[in-house]
Protein backbone atom coordinates (compact mmCIF):
# COMPACT_ATOMS: atom_id res chain seq x y z
CA UNK A 1 0.00 0.00 0.00
CA UNK A 2 1.37 3.80 -0.88
CA UNK A 3 -0.25 5.63 2.12
CA UNK A 4 1.04 8.97 0.53
CA UNK A 5 -1.67 8.03 -2.42
CA UNK A 6 -4.58 8.01 -0.13
CA UNK A 7 -7.02 10.12 0.26
CA UNK A 8 -6.26 10.61 4.23
CA UNK A 9 -2.46 11.75 3.32
CA UNK A 10 -3.69 14.23 0.71
CA UNK A 11 -6.17 15.76 3.15
CA UNK A 12 -2.95 16.25 5.76
CA UNK A 13 -1.08 18.01 3.12
CA UNK A 14 -3.72 20.11 2.12
CA UNK A 15 -4.21 21.09 6.07
CA UNK A 16 -0.48 21.66 6.22
CA UNK A 17 -0.65 24.20 3.60
CA UNK A 18 -3.31 25.75 5.52
CA UNK A 19 -1.26 25.82 9.02
CA UNK A 20 2.24 26.93 7.26
CA UNK A 21 2.40 30.38 7.50
CA UNK A 22 1.00 30.30 11.58
CA UNK A 23 3.64 30.58 13.90
CA UNK A 24 3.17 29.12 17.68
CA UNK A 25 2.42 32.33 18.89
CA UNK A 26 -0.63 32.86 17.09
CA UNK A 27 -1.92 29.07 17.44
CA UNK A 28 -1.78 30.14 21.23
CA UNK A 29 -3.28 33.61 21.15
CA UNK A 30 -6.20 32.24 18.96
CA UNK A 31 -7.07 29.71 21.40
CA UNK A 32 -6.48 30.02 25.42
CA UNK A 33 -7.32 26.28 26.22
CA UNK A 34 -4.57 24.92 23.56
CA UNK A 35 -2.14 23.59 26.52
CA UNK A 36 -5.52 21.28 27.95
CA UNK A 37 -7.09 20.47 24.81
CA UNK A 38 -3.58 19.19 23.47
CA UNK A 39 -2.45 17.21 26.55
CA UNK A 40 -3.12 13.43 27.33
CA UNK A 41 -2.47 12.33 30.83
CA UNK A 42 -1.98 8.97 31.93
CA UNK A 43 -1.40 7.51 35.28
CA UNK A 44 1.93 9.70 36.68
CA UNK A 45 2.60 11.13 33.07
CA UNK A 46 1.78 14.31 31.46
CA UNK A 47 2.31 14.37 27.77
CA UNK A 48 1.25 18.24 26.52
CA UNK A 49 2.27 18.05 23.01
CA UNK A 50 0.30 21.78 22.87
CA UNK A 51 3.91 23.43 21.62
CA UNK A 52 4.01 20.97 18.59
CA UNK A 53 2.28 22.71 15.19
CA UNK A 54 -1.09 21.12 15.33
CA UNK A 55 -4.46 22.34 16.04
CA UNK A 56 -6.86 19.93 17.15
CA UNK A 57 -8.03 19.10 13.72
CA UNK A 58 -4.26 17.84 12.74
CA UNK A 59 -4.43 14.88 15.10
CA UNK A 60 -8.07 13.72 13.81
CA UNK A 61 -7.02 14.53 10.12
CA UNK A 62 -3.50 12.00 10.92
CA UNK A 63 -5.48 9.39 12.77
CA UNK A 64 -7.45 8.54 9.48
CA UNK A 65 -3.30 7.98 8.17
CA UNK A 66 -3.76 5.40 10.96
CA UNK A 67 -7.44 4.06 9.97
CA UNK A 68 -5.95 3.57 6.44
CA UNK A 69 -2.55 2.07 7.14
CA UNK A 70 -5.12 -0.53 9.32
CA UNK A 71 -3.29 -0.14 12.44
CA UNK A 72 -6.11 -1.43 14.58
CA UNK A 73 -6.01 -5.22 12.46
CA UNK A 74 -1.91 -5.17 13.09
CA UNK A 75 -2.46 -4.46 16.40
CA UNK A 76 -4.45 -7.62 16.95
CA UNK A 77 -2.44 -9.62 14.59
CA UNK A 78 0.86 -8.46 17.21
CA UNK A 79 -1.21 -9.43 20.24
CA UNK A 80 -2.33 -12.46 18.90
CA UNK A 81 1.04 -13.83 18.08
CA UNK A 82 0.63 -13.76 14.28
CA UNK A 83 3.83 -13.65 12.62
CA UNK A 84 3.77 -9.80 11.80
CA UNK A 85 7.77 -10.10 11.24
CA UNK A 86 7.71 -11.35 7.94
CA UNK A 87 11.00 -11.26 6.62
CA UNK A 88 12.38 -13.21 9.74
CA UNK A 89 8.96 -14.86 10.14
CA UNK A 90 8.53 -14.33 13.73
CA UNK A 91 5.76 -13.55 15.82
CA UNK A 92 6.01 -9.92 17.97
CA UNK A 93 5.52 -10.70 21.59
CA UNK A 94 7.01 -8.78 23.96
CA UNK A 95 4.20 -7.33 25.05
CA UNK A 96 3.74 -11.12 26.56
CA UNK A 97 6.41 -10.45 28.88
CA UNK A 98 4.88 -8.08 30.90
CA UNK A 99 1.60 -9.73 31.98
CA UNK A 100 1.70 -11.04 35.62
CA UNK A 101 -0.77 -14.05 34.63
CA UNK A 102 -1.53 -16.25 31.84
CA UNK A 103 -2.84 -17.64 29.87
CA UNK A 104 -1.68 -15.05 26.87
CA UNK A 105 -4.72 -14.93 24.26
CA UNK A 106 -2.51 -15.96 21.49
CA UNK A 107 -3.84 -17.65 17.89
CA UNK A 108 -1.22 -20.08 17.17
CA UNK A 109 0.61 -20.77 21.22
CA UNK A 110 0.52 -19.36 24.78
CA UNK A 111 3.84 -18.37 25.97
CA UNK A 112 2.95 -17.61 28.90
CA UNK A 113 4.02 -20.74 30.59
CA UNK A 114 7.19 -19.92 29.33
CA UNK A 115 7.42 -16.32 30.42
CA UNK A 116 6.17 -16.85 34.23
CA UNK A 117 8.08 -20.09 34.73
CA UNK A 118 11.44 -18.29 33.52
CA UNK A 119 10.37 -14.98 35.59
CA UNK A 120 9.98 -17.16 38.92
CA UNK A 121 13.70 -18.19 38.70
CA UNK A 122 14.83 -15.08 37.79
CA UNK A 123 13.17 -14.23 41.06
CA UNK A 124 14.78 -16.91 43.12
CA UNK A 125 18.47 -16.29 41.40
CA UNK A 126 18.10 -12.62 41.74
CA UNK A 127 16.82 -12.93 45.60
CA UNK A 128 19.68 -15.20 46.32
CA UNK A 129 21.79 -12.51 45.12
CA UNK A 130 20.45 -9.73 47.19
CA UNK A 131 20.66 -11.78 50.26
CA UNK A 132 23.91 -13.00 49.73
CA UNK A 133 23.04 -16.27 50.03
CA UNK A 134 24.47 -16.75 46.06
CA UNK A 135 27.86 -17.71 46.71
CA UNK A 136 30.93 -17.97 44.16
CA UNK A 137 33.37 -20.63 43.80
CA UNK A 138 35.87 -19.70 47.20
CA UNK A 139 32.34 -19.43 49.16
CA UNK A 140 32.28 -16.19 49.34
CA UNK A 141 29.14 -14.30 48.51
CA UNK A 142 28.58 -12.33 45.08
CA UNK A 143 29.14 -8.53 45.35
CA UNK A 144 29.37 -7.23 42.04
CA UNK A 145 27.20 -7.98 38.67
CA UNK A 146 28.55 -7.44 35.15
CA UNK A 147 26.36 -7.85 32.46
CA UNK A 148 28.04 -7.85 29.48
CA UNK A 149 25.73 -7.43 26.48
CA UNK A 150 25.54 -5.39 23.43
CA UNK A 151 22.51 -3.20 21.82
CA UNK A 152 19.14 -4.64 23.21
CA UNK A 153 20.98 -6.81 25.69
CA UNK A 154 22.41 -3.68 27.09
CA UNK A 155 21.19 -0.83 27.07
CA UNK A 156 17.34 -1.89 28.53
CA UNK A 157 18.68 -2.81 31.83
CA UNK A 158 21.75 0.05 31.50
CA UNK A 159 19.21 3.03 31.24
CA UNK A 160 16.43 2.01 33.54
CA UNK A 161 19.40 0.26 36.38
CA UNK A 162 20.37 4.12 36.06
CA UNK A 163 16.81 5.17 35.90
CA UNK A 164 16.41 3.74 39.34
CA UNK A 165 19.99 3.97 41.07
CA UNK A 166 18.20 5.66 43.99
CA UNK A 167 16.59 2.34 44.95
CA UNK A 168 19.44 0.24 43.77
CA UNK A 169 20.65 -2.87 46.37
CA UNK A 170 23.25 -0.77 48.45
CA UNK A 171 25.63 -3.65 48.43
CA UNK A 172 25.53 -5.14 44.97
CA UNK A 173 27.01 -3.46 42.21
CA UNK A 174 26.04 -3.86 39.00
CA UNK A 175 28.05 -2.72 35.99
CA UNK A 176 27.53 -2.86 32.02
CA UNK A 177 30.29 -3.72 29.92
CA UNK A 178 29.12 -3.32 26.16
CA UNK A 179 31.93 -2.37 24.04
CA UNK A 180 34.84 -4.42 22.33
CA UNK A 181 37.05 -1.50 23.33
CA UNK A 182 39.62 -2.91 26.44
CA UNK A 183 39.02 0.55 28.20
CA UNK A 184 36.15 -0.37 29.55
CA UNK A 185 36.74 -4.24 30.54
CA UNK A 186 40.11 -3.59 31.59
CA UNK A 187 39.58 -1.11 34.11
CA UNK A 188 36.44 -2.46 35.85
CA UNK A 189 38.45 -6.12 36.28
CA UNK A 190 41.21 -4.40 38.05
CA UNK A 191 38.58 -2.81 40.29
CA UNK A 192 36.87 -6.33 40.88
CA UNK A 193 37.60 -9.04 43.32
CA UNK A 194 37.09 -12.38 40.87
CA UNK A 195 35.86 -14.42 44.08
CA UNK A 196 32.74 -12.15 44.43
CA UNK A 197 32.38 -11.35 41.22
CA UNK A 198 29.72 -12.69 38.39
CA UNK A 199 29.34 -12.14 34.75
CA UNK A 200 25.73 -12.15 33.51
CA UNK A 201 26.54 -12.85 29.41
CA UNK A 202 23.26 -11.35 27.66
CA UNK A 203 23.27 -12.02 24.17
CA UNK A 204 20.11 -13.46 22.67
CA UNK A 205 22.27 -15.20 19.65
CA UNK A 206 25.20 -16.16 21.71
CA UNK A 207 27.38 -15.27 19.18
CA UNK A 208 28.17 -11.34 18.96
CA UNK A 209 31.54 -10.67 18.45
CA UNK A 210 31.62 -7.73 21.10
CA UNK A 211 29.99 -9.82 23.71
CA UNK A 212 31.93 -12.91 22.70
CA UNK A 213 34.93 -11.56 22.67
CA UNK A 214 34.43 -9.62 26.46
CA UNK A 215 32.66 -12.94 27.90
CA UNK A 216 36.00 -15.18 26.97
CA UNK A 217 38.13 -12.07 28.21
CA UNK A 218 36.16 -12.49 31.66
CA UNK A 219 36.49 -16.47 31.64
CA UNK A 220 40.20 -16.15 31.11
CA UNK A 221 40.52 -13.58 34.06
CA UNK A 222 38.63 -15.54 36.03
CA UNK A 223 40.06 -19.02 35.77
CA UNK A 224 43.85 -17.10 36.02
CA UNK A 225 43.05 -15.69 39.41
CA UNK A 226 41.15 -18.59 40.60
CA UNK A 227 43.46 -21.17 39.48
CA UNK A 228 40.72 -23.29 38.13
CA UNK A 229 38.14 -23.77 35.47
CA UNK A 230 35.55 -25.08 37.47
CA UNK A 231 35.00 -21.80 38.99
CA UNK A 232 33.44 -20.67 35.53
CA UNK A 233 30.03 -22.62 36.09
CA UNK A 234 29.95 -20.53 39.52
CA UNK A 235 30.24 -17.30 38.48
CA UNK A 236 28.75 -17.20 34.86
CA UNK A 237 25.16 -16.82 33.88
CA UNK A 238 23.68 -16.57 30.59
CA UNK A 239 20.74 -15.07 29.43
CA UNK A 240 19.84 -16.59 25.95
CA UNK A 241 17.76 -18.07 23.23
CA UNK A 242 20.69 -20.45 22.36
CA UNK A 243 20.96 -22.37 25.88
CA UNK A 244 23.36 -24.89 24.09
CA UNK A 245 25.96 -22.59 23.25
CA UNK A 246 26.06 -21.45 26.90
CA UNK A 247 26.24 -24.66 27.84
CA UNK A 248 29.39 -24.90 25.78
CA UNK A 249 31.06 -21.71 27.59
CA UNK A 250 30.85 -23.77 30.92
CA UNK A 251 27.59 -22.47 32.27
CA UNK A 252 25.60 -24.68 34.19
CA UNK A 253 21.98 -25.25 33.28
CA UNK A 254 20.34 -23.76 36.41
CA UNK A 255 22.22 -20.41 35.41
CA UNK A 256 20.92 -20.14 31.73
CA UNK A 257 17.62 -18.37 31.31
CA UNK A 258 15.88 -18.50 27.95
CA UNK A 259 14.22 -15.70 26.03
CA UNK A 260 12.69 -16.69 22.34
CA UNK A 261 12.76 -15.65 19.14
CA UNK A 262 9.36 -13.98 19.35
CA UNK A 263 11.19 -10.73 21.78
CA UNK A 264 13.61 -8.66 19.71
CA UNK A 265 16.74 -7.19 21.57
CA UNK A 266 15.47 -3.71 21.46
CA UNK A 267 12.01 -5.14 23.21
CA UNK A 268 13.64 -7.69 25.22
CA UNK A 269 14.37 -5.64 28.62
CA UNK A 270 11.24 -7.37 30.06
CA UNK A 271 12.70 -10.75 29.96
CA UNK A 272 15.78 -12.56 31.57
CA UNK A 273 17.33 -9.88 29.82
CA UNK A 274 16.08 -7.72 32.65
CA UNK A 275 18.26 -10.16 35.18
CA UNK A 276 20.72 -7.42 36.34
CA UNK A 277 18.02 -4.46 36.55
CA UNK A 278 16.15 -7.15 38.56
CA UNK A 279 18.91 -8.17 41.01
CA UNK A 280 19.98 -4.42 41.36
CA UNK A 281 16.12 -3.24 41.89
CA UNK A 282 14.69 -6.46 43.33
CA UNK A 283 11.72 -8.34 42.19
CA UNK A 284 9.40 -6.12 43.82
CA UNK A 285 10.28 -2.80 41.83
CA UNK A 286 10.54 -5.48 38.78
CA UNK A 287 7.02 -5.81 39.01
CA UNK A 288 6.02 -2.51 39.23
CA UNK A 289 8.35 -1.79 36.37
CA UNK A 290 6.17 -4.64 34.16
CA UNK A 291 2.77 -3.47 35.35
CA UNK A 292 3.50 0.26 34.30
CA UNK A 293 4.24 -1.63 30.99
CA UNK A 294 1.14 -3.62 31.05
CA UNK A 295 -1.20 -0.57 31.61
CA UNK A 296 0.25 1.17 29.26
CA UNK A 297 -0.58 -2.02 26.61
CA UNK A 298 -4.14 -2.25 27.75
CA UNK A 299 -4.31 1.57 27.07
CA UNK A 300 -2.75 1.85 23.85
CA UNK A 301 -4.85 -1.29 22.38
CA UNK A 302 -8.06 0.12 23.51
CA UNK A 303 -8.10 3.81 23.67
CA UNK A 304 -9.29 5.96 20.75
CA UNK A 305 -6.56 7.16 18.86
CA UNK A 306 -7.32 11.15 19.58
CA UNK A 307 -6.79 10.20 23.22
CA UNK A 308 -3.91 7.19 22.94
CA UNK A 309 -1.35 8.43 23.85
CA UNK A 310 1.46 5.99 21.69
CA UNK A 311 -0.82 6.79 18.46
CA UNK A 312 -0.98 10.32 19.00
CA UNK A 313 3.19 10.43 19.40
CA UNK A 314 3.50 8.64 16.63
CA UNK A 315 1.17 10.38 14.02
CA UNK A 316 3.48 14.02 15.67
CA UNK A 317 6.32 12.41 14.84
CA UNK A 318 4.56 11.76 11.23
CA UNK A 319 3.42 15.29 10.81
CA UNK A 320 6.92 16.75 11.66
CA UNK A 321 8.85 14.55 9.66
CA UNK A 322 6.74 13.70 6.11
CA UNK A 323 4.60 16.95 6.14
CA UNK A 324 6.95 19.46 7.94
CA UNK A 325 10.33 18.19 6.81
CA UNK A 326 12.13 17.52 10.12
CA UNK A 327 14.98 15.04 9.77
CA UNK A 328 16.17 14.70 13.21
CA UNK A 329 14.27 14.57 16.40
CA UNK A 330 16.02 15.83 20.20
CA UNK A 331 15.21 13.57 23.24
CA UNK A 332 15.87 16.00 25.93
CA UNK A 333 15.88 14.61 29.64
CA UNK A 334 16.21 17.05 32.34
CA UNK A 335 17.60 14.37 34.80
CA UNK A 336 20.85 12.93 35.95
CA UNK A 337 19.34 9.93 35.99
CA UNK A 338 17.65 9.46 32.58
CA UNK A 339 21.36 9.91 30.94
CA UNK A 340 21.12 6.66 28.72
CA UNK A 341 17.53 7.08 27.54
CA UNK A 342 18.82 8.56 24.39
CA UNK A 343 20.64 6.28 23.37
CA UNK A 344 18.18 3.57 24.01
CA UNK A 345 15.64 5.33 22.15
CA UNK A 346 18.29 5.77 19.74
CA UNK A 347 18.40 1.90 19.03
CA UNK A 348 14.43 1.23 19.77
CA UNK A 349 13.47 3.85 17.24
CA UNK A 350 16.42 3.85 14.05
CA UNK A 351 16.82 0.04 14.27
CA UNK A 352 13.14 -0.84 13.93
CA UNK A 353 12.33 2.00 11.87
CA UNK A 354 15.74 3.59 9.85
CA UNK A 355 14.28 1.61 6.76
CA UNK A 356 13.48 2.97 3.12
CA UNK A 357 12.21 -0.75 2.23
CA UNK A 358 8.44 -1.82 2.84
CA UNK A 359 7.34 -4.96 4.49
CA UNK A 360 6.33 -6.23 0.84
CA UNK A 361 9.77 -5.67 -0.27
CA UNK A 362 9.20 -2.36 -2.32
CA UNK A 363 11.13 1.22 -1.86
CA UNK A 364 8.85 3.18 0.35
CA UNK A 365 7.15 6.43 -1.11
CA UNK A 366 8.11 8.55 1.88
CA UNK A 367 11.16 9.07 4.37
CA UNK A 368 10.95 6.82 7.46
CA UNK A 369 12.54 7.42 10.52
CA UNK A 370 14.18 10.58 11.70
CA UNK A 371 17.86 10.46 13.31
CA UNK A 372 17.28 10.67 16.70
CA UNK A 373 19.77 11.78 18.87
CA UNK A 374 20.11 13.65 22.19
CA UNK A 375 21.81 14.59 25.44
CA UNK A 376 20.55 15.63 29.28
CA UNK A 377 18.59 18.66 28.50
CA UNK A 378 20.71 21.37 30.63
CA UNK A 379 23.82 20.23 29.96
CA UNK A 380 22.86 20.79 26.06
CA UNK A 381 21.60 24.21 26.83
CA UNK A 382 25.42 25.37 27.51
CA UNK A 383 26.19 23.39 23.88
CA UNK A 384 23.92 22.93 21.10
CA UNK A 385 20.66 24.43 22.06
CA UNK A 386 22.32 27.52 20.07
CA UNK A 387 21.29 25.80 17.18
CA UNK A 388 17.90 24.63 18.06
CA UNK A 389 17.74 28.27 18.99
CA UNK A 390 18.79 30.05 16.35
CA UNK A 391 20.59 27.50 13.63
CA UNK A 392 17.18 27.92 11.08
CA UNK A 393 16.92 23.83 11.15
CA UNK A 394 13.35 22.34 12.14
CA UNK A 395 14.37 19.95 14.96
CA UNK A 396 11.38 18.62 17.25
CA UNK A 397 12.14 18.08 20.57
CA UNK A 398 10.98 15.88 23.22
CA UNK A 399 11.31 17.25 26.80
CA UNK A 400 11.35 14.60 29.35
CA UNK A 401 11.73 15.86 33.11
CA UNK A 402 10.64 14.26 36.73
CA UNK A 403 8.95 16.41 39.10
CA UNK A 404 9.97 15.06 42.20
CA UNK A 405 13.68 14.11 42.64
CA UNK A 406 15.44 11.61 44.05
CA UNK A 407 18.11 13.20 44.73
CA UNK A 408 16.36 16.69 46.56
CA UNK A 409 19.35 19.01 47.02
CA UNK A 410 17.80 22.73 48.16
CA UNK A 411 16.61 24.39 44.85
CA UNK A 412 18.14 22.21 42.51
CA UNK A 413 15.02 20.33 41.17
CA UNK A 414 12.77 23.73 41.33
CA UNK A 415 15.54 25.36 38.90
CA UNK A 416 16.19 21.87 36.93
CA UNK A 417 12.20 22.43 35.93
CA UNK A 418 12.32 26.14 35.82
CA UNK A 419 15.15 25.38 33.17
CA UNK A 420 13.18 22.34 30.97
CA UNK A 421 10.04 24.55 30.67
CA UNK A 422 12.00 27.66 30.02
CA UNK A 423 13.66 25.93 26.81
CA UNK A 424 10.45 24.60 25.50
CA UNK A 425 8.44 27.88 25.92
CA UNK A 426 11.94 29.82 24.69
CA UNK A 427 11.76 27.54 21.25
CA UNK A 428 8.13 27.67 20.38
CA UNK A 429 7.71 31.34 20.91
CA UNK A 430 10.94 32.92 20.67
CA UNK A 431 12.15 36.50 20.52
CA UNK A 432 10.58 39.21 17.75
CA UNK A 433 12.54 42.50 16.60
CA UNK A 434 10.13 44.34 18.34
CA UNK A 435 10.63 42.72 21.37
CA UNK A 436 14.56 42.26 21.01
CA UNK A 437 14.00 46.21 20.56
CA UNK A 438 12.58 47.20 23.62
CA UNK A 439 15.50 45.33 25.42
CA UNK A 440 18.21 47.19 23.99
CA UNK A 441 16.58 50.82 23.86
CA UNK A 442 18.44 53.21 26.46
CA UNK A 443 21.44 50.38 27.01
CA UNK A 444 23.33 51.82 23.90
CA UNK A 445 24.03 53.99 20.92
CA UNK A 446 21.56 53.55 18.72
CA UNK A 447 24.24 52.09 16.44
CA UNK A 448 25.35 49.30 18.27
CA UNK A 449 21.77 48.54 19.10
CA UNK A 450 21.46 48.26 15.04
CA UNK A 451 24.41 46.14 14.87
CA UNK A 452 23.35 43.67 17.68
CA UNK A 453 20.16 43.66 16.80
CA UNK A 454 19.73 40.71 14.10
CA UNK A 455 21.85 38.40 17.12
CA UNK A 456 19.12 39.29 19.74
CA UNK A 457 16.27 37.84 17.49
CA UNK A 458 15.04 34.42 17.97
CA UNK A 459 12.65 32.86 15.25
CA UNK A 460 10.72 30.51 17.80
CA UNK A 461 8.09 28.25 16.33
CA UNK A 462 10.45 25.62 17.26
CA UNK A 463 8.48 22.17 17.89
CA UNK A 464 8.41 20.04 20.81
CA UNK A 465 6.62 17.63 23.40
CA UNK A 466 6.88 18.08 27.04
CA UNK A 467 6.37 14.69 29.46
CA UNK A 468 6.49 15.62 32.43
CA UNK A 469 6.73 12.31 35.11
CA UNK A 470 5.48 12.58 38.48
CA UNK A 471 8.54 10.53 39.30
CA UNK A 472 11.05 8.28 38.21
CA UNK A 473 9.75 5.40 39.81
CA UNK A 474 9.24 2.05 38.08
CA UNK A 475 5.75 2.02 37.12
CA UNK A 476 5.54 5.38 35.50
CA UNK A 477 8.97 4.07 34.05
CA UNK A 478 7.80 1.19 32.79
CA UNK A 479 5.29 3.08 31.16
CA UNK A 480 7.29 5.47 29.04
CA UNK A 481 9.60 2.81 27.34
CA UNK A 482 6.20 0.91 26.33
CA UNK A 483 4.75 4.35 25.38
CA UNK A 484 7.80 4.91 22.87
CA UNK A 485 7.62 1.03 21.91
CA UNK A 486 4.18 1.28 20.93
CA UNK A 487 4.89 5.01 19.33
CA UNK A 488 7.40 3.08 16.87
CA UNK A 489 4.85 0.17 16.24
CA UNK A 490 2.56 2.76 15.21
CA UNK A 491 4.88 4.34 12.91
CA UNK A 492 6.11 1.55 11.25
CA UNK A 493 2.69 0.25 10.60
CA UNK A 494 1.62 4.06 8.85
CA UNK A 495 5.33 3.88 7.23
CA UNK A 496 4.02 0.32 5.52
CA UNK A 497 7.49 -1.43 6.86
CA UNK A 498 8.61 -4.20 8.98
CA UNK A 499 9.85 -2.73 12.92
CA UNK A 500 10.95 -6.05 14.01
CA UNK A 501 13.57 -6.90 11.96
CA UNK A 502 17.11 -5.12 11.47
CA UNK A 503 18.96 -6.55 8.46
CA UNK A 504 20.87 -3.29 8.13
CA UNK A 505 23.33 -4.40 10.66
CA UNK A 506 24.56 -7.08 8.67
CA UNK A 507 26.84 -6.03 6.03
CA UNK A 508 29.05 -4.42 8.61
CA UNK A 509 29.50 -7.25 10.69
CA UNK A 510 30.20 -9.51 7.91
CA UNK A 511 32.71 -6.47 6.13
CA UNK A 512 34.47 -6.71 9.89
CA UNK A 513 35.21 -10.54 9.66
CA UNK A 514 36.66 -10.20 6.42
CA UNK A 515 39.16 -7.28 7.69
CA UNK A 516 40.29 -8.72 10.94
CA UNK A 517 42.58 -11.66 9.84
CA UNK A 518 44.28 -8.64 7.20
CA UNK A 519 44.99 -6.49 10.54
CA UNK A 520 47.65 -9.23 11.11
CA UNK A 521 48.73 -10.11 8.00
CA UNK A 522 49.60 -8.18 5.16
CA UNK A 523 49.13 -10.74 2.73
CA UNK A 524 45.66 -10.44 3.07
CA UNK A 525 45.39 -6.59 2.23
CA UNK A 526 45.12 -6.57 -1.67
CA UNK A 527 41.74 -8.10 -1.29
CA UNK A 528 40.33 -4.55 0.30
CA UNK A 529 39.62 -0.88 -1.72
CA UNK A 530 42.38 1.51 -1.33
CA UNK A 531 41.16 3.37 1.72
CA UNK A 532 41.13 0.31 3.54
CA UNK A 533 44.58 -0.85 2.47
CA UNK A 534 45.66 2.79 3.45
CA UNK A 535 44.12 2.44 7.11
CA UNK A 536 45.55 -1.03 7.27
CA UNK A 537 49.19 -0.22 6.40
CA UNK A 538 48.76 2.54 9.06
CA UNK A 539 47.71 0.20 11.65
CA UNK A 540 50.69 -1.93 10.84
CA UNK A 541 52.81 0.41 11.50
CA UNK A 542 51.64 1.63 15.17
CA UNK A 543 50.05 -1.79 16.21
CA UNK A 544 52.26 -3.65 18.90
O1 LIG B 1 23.65 -6.08 15.68
C1 LIG B 1 22.45 -5.64 16.13
C2 LIG B 1 21.89 -6.56 17.17
O2 LIG B 1 21.51 -7.76 16.59
C3 LIG B 1 20.75 -5.94 17.92
O3 LIG B 1 19.56 -6.05 17.24
C4 LIG B 1 20.79 -6.68 19.21
O4 LIG B 1 20.08 -6.02 20.23
C5 LIG B 1 22.28 -6.72 19.46
O5 LIG B 1 22.85 -6.86 18.17
C6 LIG B 1 22.76 -7.79 20.36
O6 LIG B 1 22.42 -9.06 19.89
P1 LIG B 1 22.54 -10.33 20.81
O7 LIG B 1 21.62 -10.17 21.98
O8 LIG B 1 22.18 -11.50 19.95
O9 LIG B 1 23.97 -10.44 21.29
Amino acid sequence: MNITASAPWKAVEAHRQSLSSVHLRQLFSRDPDRAAALSLAFDGILFDFSKQRVDPSTISLLSALAREARLDEWTERMFSGERINASEDRSVLHVALRRSAGPFPSAEFDVMGDVLATRRRMIAFADSLRSGTALGFTGMPIRNVVNIGIGGSDLGPKMLGCALRSIAHPALAVHYVSNLDGAQLAPLLQTLDPRTTLFLLASKTFTTQETMLNAQTAREWLVANLGDAHAVSRHFAALTAKPERAIQFGIREEAIFPLWDWVGGRFSLWSAVGLALMIAIGPQAFAELLEGAERMDEHFRSAPYEQNLPVVMALIGIWNTNFLGATSYAVLPYNESLKYFPSFLQQLEMESNGKSVGIDGKPLACVANPIVWGELGNNGQHAFFQLLHQGGRLVPCDFIAAVRSDYPLPGHQEALLANCFAQSAALAFGKTVDEALLELQGTMPEEQIEALLPHKVFPGNQPSSTLLLSRLDPQTLGSLVALYEHKVFVQGIIWGLNSFDQWGVELGKAVASSILPAIGDPRLAGKFDPSTRGLLAFTRQYLA
